[in-house]
């Protein structure tokens, strides 16, 4: 199961149109997506105007699109009261800037938008190495996962309105929904940020309240096809 299994079966059964995607990159996911509603934000999309075109015959909802060729904070910042206004967002994918803060600020914003029923699905939430979970800056070789990881502990310590677990698969799907939490964390900011990959390692399940792929299903009354 990957990303693209979750936000198909998510939109095609519960019927979740109004999708944003933060952090597109070549499109790989967005492009498949089906719905009327879409909105693509990447400071570097790496792809051009042809690409654009093929994907429209591939998947004619992709004529609607909107583009935003910027940091997802200068999004939500110049654009997304205009371009969402009226029309909540019901299902957005998070995979820009895979640092705690970062992912932070697009999760509050993106709820900001997101309908009461609303889903978020967080990419990168369960680095399986050191050399996956360093800062940017650092990052050398293999997958980057960043400390995104962060984020979810951040949500299951400071938020008690929303209820977060992730998916132990596609390096970790965290799934954020306005529900009651199943389970509460207790660590403060300031204890969060000095937080290191090897305390992760040692409580990486209950921390990131992990779940086998197949609860996706479950949690969201969902037919598995
Ligand atoms: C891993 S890729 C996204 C992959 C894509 N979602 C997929 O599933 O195929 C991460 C993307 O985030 C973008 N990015 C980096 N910083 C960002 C920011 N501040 N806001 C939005 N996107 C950002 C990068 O340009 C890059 O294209």
């Amino acid at each position: 199961m990957n990303r693209l299994d979750v936000i198909e079966a998510l939109m095609g059964q519960k019927k979740l149109k109004n999708y944003l995607e933060i952090g597109v990159a070549n499109g790989h996911i967005f492009f498949k997506v089906k719905s009327s509603f879409k909105l693509a934000v990447d400071p570097a999309f790496a792809f051009d105007t042809l690409r654009r075109v093929g994907k429209a015959i591939l998947n004619p909802s992709n004529l609607s699109n909107q583009y935003f060729e910027k940091t997802s904070d200068d999004f939500f910042e110049e654009d997304a009261d205009r371009v969402i206004g009226k029309t909540p967002l019901q299902l957005a994918l998070i995979d820009g800037m895979h640092e705690y803060h970062y992912a932070l600020r697009d999760v509050e914003n993106t709820l900001r938008y997101l309908s009461d029923d609303g889903v978020i699905i967080m990419h990168d939430c369960n680095p399986l190495t050191p050399g996956a979970a360093v800062p940017y800056d650092e990052w050398v070789e293999g997958p980057w996962n960043g400390d995104v990881w962060k984020t979810i502990v951040y949500l299951r310590s400071q938020r008690p309105d929303l209820n977060v677990f992730v998916l132990d698969t596609d390096q970790g799907l965290g799934i954020v929904t306005r529900r009651k939490p199943e389970a509460v964390l207790d660590f403060t900011p300031t204890r969060i940020k000095a937080l290191t990959y090897d305390d992760l390692a040692k409580n990486r399940a209950n921390w990131l309240n992990l779940k086998a792929p197949d609860y996706f299903y479950e949690y969201f009354g969902l037919k598995k096809e």
